[in-house]
């Protein structure tokens, strides 16, 4: 499944837009929308890797029931990247696999 063209985002003159990095790239946003649909607009498609087997896994549900859309966000594990807005700085990875028990005690999982 392609997720390249499902996703676009318009931005508005004069609309407030963010600076985020993902996998080492450079992206500006429009402020306030979800990691995920910042993400998905740049055709990225796979946000993480199924701790079995590592199958690739995209984004599904978009309103934070399904967990398909977890991401590292500045350091943190298991981050919802749809429920979480992007700001202006944000360090996002992929996330492979089951993260570290030491990763999700940092105090920072929401
Ligand atoms: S896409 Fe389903 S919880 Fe984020």
């Amino acid at each position: 499944m392609t997720t390249e063209t499902l996703f676009s985002i318009s931005v508005q003159p004069g609309q407030p837009m963010v600076g985020i990095e993902f996998e080492g790239e450079h992206f500006r946003v429009p402020a306030g929308i979800s990691v995920a649909a910042a993400l998905l607009s740049f055709g990225h498609g796979a946000f993480r890797t199924s701790i079995v087997g590592s199958v690739p896994r995209a984004p599904y549900c978009m309103m934070g029931v399904c967990f398909e859309c977890l991401v590292e966000i500045d350091g943190t594990p298991a981050r919802q990247g749809c429920m979480t807005p992007v700001r202006d700085g944000m360090i996002i990875r992929r996330q492979s696999g089951a993260p570290s028990l030491a990763a999700l005690g940092s105090g920072e999982v929401q």
